[in-house]
């Protein structure tokens, strides 16, 4: 049984979670997933294998029997009509979350490896006032911090997929620590124009085992 990882404290109580370990197998898998993944490497193949057995068990604490869970052409994963749903995986970790439409627009989690992201992927992702927060920290806790910030965008980004219709890039979401376990997001005025109700988000987030876990979600 793969060791289990509590992330609801990412999430509104709606919300329903489950997260694992990423073993090595795709056991589980159905014939349409494993078709999705027929070229991977086995390395990416367990992380799906994983990330879809989350989301069942996820959906399972809705009401919903185990099924397949495909993938649309954005490779978005599919969920039943009236869900909404993230799925995540780290190198260690994966996640997912599901909820009824009726009570939440958006949902996105983002698991990221604090290591493996580089120092210089700054420039790419951070806007300005973010990058003068960074600098301004001690040397040693730089790297944690980018790693947050990263995270919070790729979760904001799943987030916000169906209710944002415009291009979204990393400088749109401006992210700000807001305490030991939540983050705020600005979304730039282009975003908020296109969706109102996006332009200041509440996140979650916590450390464990070298990995951020970032959870957002976008009331109804
Ligand atoms: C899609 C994206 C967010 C995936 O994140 P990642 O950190 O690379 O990988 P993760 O393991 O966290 O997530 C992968 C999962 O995201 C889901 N996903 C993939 N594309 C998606 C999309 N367009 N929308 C929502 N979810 C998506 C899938 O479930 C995928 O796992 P699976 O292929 O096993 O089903 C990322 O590749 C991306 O495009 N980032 C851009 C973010 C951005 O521009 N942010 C701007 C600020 S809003």
């Amino acid at each position: 049984m793969p060791e289990a990882l509590i992330i609801s404290a990412l999430f509104p109580d709606c919300a329903a979670t489950a997260c694992r370990r990423i073993g090595r197998s795709t056991a589980g898998l159905y014939p349409q997933e494993l078709s999705l993944i027929s070229k991977a490497i086995d390395k990416r193949r367990c992380e799906f294998a994983a990330g879809r057995a989350c989301a069942r068990e996820a959906l399972g604490h809705l009401g919903y029997a185990p099924m397949p869970i495909l993938q649309a052409p954005s490779r978005a994963p599919l969920w039943p009509e009236a869900i909404l749903g993230t799925i995540s995986h780290s190198h260690t970790w994966a996640g997912a979350s599901v909820a009824r439409a009726e009570q939440l627009a958006g949902i996105g989690l983002d698991i990221e490896t604090v290591d493996r992201v580089t120092m210089n992927i700054a420039r790419k992702v951070l806007t300005g006032a973010e990058a003068a927060v960074l600098h301004d920290l001690p040397a040693d806790e730089q790297k944690a911090f980018l790693a947050l910030l990263f995270s919070a965008k790729e979760a904001v980004y799943k987030c916000l997929a169906n209710a944002v219709r415009v291009h979204m890039g990393f400088h749109d979401a401006e992210v700000r620590k807001a305490g030991p376990s939540c983050f705020e997001v600005r979304m730039s005025p282009e975003i908020s124009q296109a969706c109102p109700a996006c332009e200041l988000l509440t996140g979650r987030y916590f450390f464990h085992e070298g990995c951020v876990f970032t959870g957002i979600a976008l009331a109804a």
